[in-house]
This record gives structure tokens, sequence and C-alpha cells, in this order.
């Protein structure tokens, strides 16, 4: 038996998250220090962490396309490559990042914390590209006003979805994840009745209650997003999507972050979602939510980024 171990993909979702991607820098000090960084990441986390364990601080660590050809080389993982964008009915775009750091707790403080102590770490190596600061919004509601979240799949599901078999085994225990940012025009959606509101979604907005899919709407978020094989079985994403906003710039958003062990079942369903299943029968949501970052990660287990050294992992 292997005693990889995976970063921990699947810990419950929390009442407060950080998302930052970072680029790294050029030249070769850049890499190495971001290599260097990569052994001590799980120190950083216990030592924050410890100050409070009943907060759950967790960290994940994603690497883009680019970076990780730069950072490790060969062997790469099968199924990593920089976020394709679709032009459908609406855009999703491709944008740059070559580290995502999704941390999480149930306290922002810690959060914030260890987003400190790892970019001061990294100092000059990388730049942030973006960063955003989640929040859970009542009883895990989006802006929209929808629960957010209730499908997920929990304990074996949410392994069985996320984590890399023997499929690409140089990398099991791996994930892939793909980030998106999107925007919503609040004022455009809150003008819509809720039942039409309910029908985008497919589910009851007070209650949370699924409707039935006699009465689901074929361009329903829930029917877009349902994506099975060629054998009929349900592939399933793991997501912990976090409501963030700016009132000043009139930012009312949705952070979209999504673990796969394929990417292809998410961009399956941003296919859905942006062109439509058939074509022209898109998720209405997009009308009310522009997407304006897109990215790839592969997160490598905790085991690889331990050993990466300056003999460790693929240098
Ligand atoms: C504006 C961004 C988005 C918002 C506000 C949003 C909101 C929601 C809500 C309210 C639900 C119903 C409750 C639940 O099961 O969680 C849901 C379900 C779901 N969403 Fe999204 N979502 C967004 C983007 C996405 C994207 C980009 C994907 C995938 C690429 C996605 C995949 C799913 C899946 C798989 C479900 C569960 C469907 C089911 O099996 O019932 N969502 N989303």
């Amino acid at each position: 038996m292997s005693s990889v171990q995976s970063q921990p993909v699947s810990s419950g979702l929390t009442r407060a998250a950080m998302f930052l991607v970072v680029r790294v820098n050029e030249g070769e000090a850049s890499r190495d220090a971001v290599r260097e960084f990569c052994a001590d990441a799980s120190a950083f986390k216990r030592a924050v962490g410890f100050r409070d364990t009943t907060a759950q601080l967790s960290c994940i660590i994603g690497f883009g396309s680019d970076a990780w050809d730069r950072l490790f080389g060969a062997p790469r993982p099968k199924e990593l490559h920089p976020f394709r964008e679709i032009r459908g009915v609406h855009h999703a775009v491709s944008t740059p990042g070559d580290i995502l750091f999704h941390i999480r707790a149930s306290r922002m403080d810690m959060c914030f914390e260890l987003a400190t102590q790892i970019i001061d770490r990294l100092g000059d190596a990388v730049s942030i590209v973006d960063e955003v600061h989640g929040f859970k919004y009542f009883d895990d509601r989006d802006l929209l006003g929808f629960v957010d979240g209730t499908e997920n799949p929990e304990g074996n599901a949410a392994t069985e979805a996320t984590l890399i078999g023997q499929e690409d085994a140089a990398f099991a225990g791996g994930s892939y994840v793909i980030v998106q940012k999107y925007l919503h025009d609040l004022a455009k959606w809150n003008a819509v009745p809720v039942e039409t509101q309910e029908k985008f979604i497919g589910r009851a907005k007070l209650s949370d209650i699924e409707q039935k899919d006699s009465e689901k709407a074929s361009y329903a978020h829930n029917v877009l997003t349902n994506i099975v094989d060629e054998n009929g079985v349900q592939q399933q994403i793991l997501r912990d999507n976090m409501p963030f906003g700016d009132i000043g710039k009139g930012e009312f958003g949705t952070y979209f972050i999504g673990y796969a062990k394929s990417p292809s079942t998410t961009e399956k369903m941003l296919e859905n979602m942006f062109v439509g299943s058939p074509p022209g029968n898109y998720d209405r949501l997009l009308d009310f939510s522009r997407a304006v970052t897109g990215t790839l990660f592969f997160v490598p287990t905790s085991t690889f980024l331990d050993d990466v050294g300056a003999d460790g992992a693929a240098s």
C-alpha cells in the first residue's frame, strides 16, 4: 500500500476562505524560492493552525500548467493544461495564474494570518494576481439568495469524485481544481420574479428543496451541471463556492471553486452552461453573472510537496 498523503481537498466547508492566485516571477531565484517553500508549506499551516485547533485551518496549494513545467518539469500530470476559454452564448475567460492557495478556516483571522505568512516567506519570488476574501452568507447562501453547496458529494463519494487513482498512477492522490470569479448584476437579478429564479436554479429559493425532474426547465443550473458518463454513472465535482464583495466598487460575487479527479468533468459542466446543451440551451444564471477569471490548477499530494527539494520531486 502506498503511504501517499493527499492535500485536504474534501475537508469540510468553513465559514471563511481566502483564494490567492499568484504568478511566479522570472528568474532562477524565484523558482528556487518557490520550490523551497513547497517543502515548508505544511509547517506554516501547522504553526498558524495550532493557535486555534478548533478553527479547522487548511490550505490547499495548486499549480498551473506552465508553472508546473517550470517548477517541477517531467513527469507532469496527464490532464494538466491551461484553462480553455469558452465562447458560447456567454464567455468563460481564461486568465493567468501559477499557484493557487485555497485557505479555509472557521475564522477569517486564521486565513489572513496564514496568507500573510506565506506571502511574506515567498517575498519577491511571487506577485499576487488575484486575492478574494470569501465569507459565508447566512445559511450557506450565495449573494443571489440561493443555498449553494447542497448537492456536494460527502465522505467516500467526495474522495472518489476528487482524488486521482490508477488512471494516472504517478499522481495518484492528487486532484484538479478550476476557479472562476463571477460578478453578479444584483439589480437585474433582483428584478426577476422568485419563481423564475427558481426555474434557473432548479430548486426552491427559501426551502432549498429540489424541483421534481418533471418540473425542471431544460436550462436549469442543476440540469446542465448534471454529467453522466457513457455508462450512465453520474460524474461529480466538489465545490466550495464563497460569496465575496466590495460594496464601494459595486462588486457582488461568487468565487466558484470545483475540485475533480479529472478537469474534463468540470469542463463539460462549463460547456453546458456557456454554450448550452443542446447548444443555445444555456445557463440563465450567466445572464446575471459574468466570469472575470478562469484558471485550472493541479493539486499534488502533500507527500509530493514535502519531497520537493534540491534533489527532490522532479527538478
Ligand atoms: C455564478 C456562479 C454559480 C452560482 C451562483 C452557483 C450556484 C449554485 C446553486 C445555488 C446550486 C444548487 C445547490 C447545490 O446543490 O449546491 C448549484 C448547484 C451546482 N452547481 Fe453551481 N453555481 C455557480 C457556478 C457553477 C459552475 C461554474 C459549476 C461547474 C462548472 C457549477 C456546478 C454545480 C453543480 C455540479 C451543482 C449540483 C447540481 C446537482 O447535482 O443538483 N456551478 N450551484
